[in-house]
């Protein structure tokens, strides 16, 4: 891969700049101010958790989504209670950080009061990352279920044209000293969001994630997005990816079956569904007992006899949990035609440029 954007030509933004940046500019765009703190949350979260495709970036073309009049800006989800451990929620097409982070906060509710608790969300948007809303339900205490559908982009096994999303399957579990267990990750061989990225700064592409319009190889970013992206495991990535659709699109009510619409379509609304679980982790032992065995099991897996070549073995989620400790220090890093991009939409609705610099010496360490 090349790569013209080393450390050095990186401009670098704190947490809570990206934040307020973020919230500026989608006030200016019509979002209520406690609506705008949580999307600015989610979006940040992923910037710190090193997920960049799904970030502070994604401003630009949901912002053009605003103005297309495919996205809401004012709506806000509604919560209907289906049974005392289920529930539903209609995301209005507003964003889908607000109708999950609804849905995941009605789930803890549920769950701790029952022990387990259940949501569908219907007419949803792009939730980003899923990993926050693992993290949503960690932060309470609990196991969770984290899955949504997304537009095709991806064909069922023995397919040739795009059908499926590369939805991502997530889930994670709290421990007690080690890190909490979360796996969040697309069915195809990378997120599509890499495509994106590598298609902004410039770069190329390994030539096993994707296919062109004529099938071929390749590592072209603009070609691989005229094509199709590639399952994991073959068809076990194909099975998530219709996994993730029955879960989803099929049992909310939203669209299903190659029917979400791409994030860079401005025909009309994206109709995403989701569907989010959050589980009590003690209800068949005490909690220290549950965390005791989260952490022999982290113990176990970290501690495995490593392969030649192998300097450390990582529980699933704890590159990105380090990847924030080291970006709540040193900051976000930016290409600056990524801050140029993000400044213009500030530009559009009068609101301030984002404070992004070069590195200082500490953060160049
Ligand atoms: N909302 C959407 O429609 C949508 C669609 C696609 C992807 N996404 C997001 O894109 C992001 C990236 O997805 P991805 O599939 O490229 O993820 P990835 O391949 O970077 O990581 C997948 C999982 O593997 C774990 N992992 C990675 N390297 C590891 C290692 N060396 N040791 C142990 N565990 C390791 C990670 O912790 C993670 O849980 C996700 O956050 C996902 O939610 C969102």
């Amino acid at each position: 891969m090349s790569s013209p954007a080393n450390n050095s030509q990186m401009l670098y933004v704190n947490a809570s700049d990206a934040r307020a940046f973020i919230e500026g500019v989608l006030a200016g765009n019509g979002v209520p101010q406690e609506n705008a703190i949580i999307v600015a949350q989610c979006l940040v979260e992923a910037d710190l958790r090193g997920v960049d495709t799904h970030g502070i970036n994604r401003i630009p073309s949901y912002m053009a989504r605003i103005r297309q009049g495919v996205l809401d800006p004012n709506a806000s989800p509604t919560l209907r209670q289906i049974t005392p451990a289920v529930a539903q929620v209609d995301g209005h097409n507003g964003f889908g950080f607000l109708a999950a982070h609804t849905g995941m906060a009605t789930a803890i509710r549920m769950a701790r009061d029952i022990g387990v608790g259940m949501v569908s969300v219907k007419h949803s948007n792009h939730f980003g990352m899923s990993a926050w809303v693992v993290q949503q339900a960690l932060d309470a205490g609990m196991m969770s279920l984290v899955f949504t559908n997304s537009s095709p982009a991806l064909p069922v096994w023995g397919g040739k044209s795009k059908l499926m999303g590369v939805s991502p399957i997530a889930c994670g579990a709290p421990a007690g000293k080690g890190r909490p267990f979360i796996v969040d990750m697309a069915p195809s061989v990378a997120a599509r969001g890499k495509i994106y990225k590598a298609l902004r700064r410039r770069e190329k592409i390994p030539k096993d994630w994707a296919l062109d319009k004529d099938g071929k190889q390749t590592d072209d970013p603009a070609k691989a997005l005229e094509g199709v992206m590639l399952p994991m495991g073959g068809p076990k990535g194909s099975a998530l990816a219709v996994m993730m659709d029955v879960f989803s699109g099929v049992l909310s009510g939203s669209a299903f079956a190659g029917q979400v619409t791409n994030p860079y379509d401005p025909s009309k609304p994206a109709d995403v569904g989701h569907f989010l679980v959050a589980i009590k982790p003690d209800l068949f032992m005490n909690l220290e007992e549950f965390k005791d065995r989260m952490d022999y099991l982290y113990q176990r897996v970290v501690g495995s006899d490593r392969m030649d070549g192998v300097d450390r073995i990582y529980f699933p989620g704890e590159i990105e949990q380090i990847m924030k400790e080291q970006r709540l220090q040193r900051g976000i890093p930016l290409v600056q035609a990524e801050v140029e991009a993000l400044n213009k939409e500030a530009q559009r609705v009068g609101t301030d440029s984002i404070n992004a610099s070069a590195p200082t010496i500490r953060s160049r360490l």
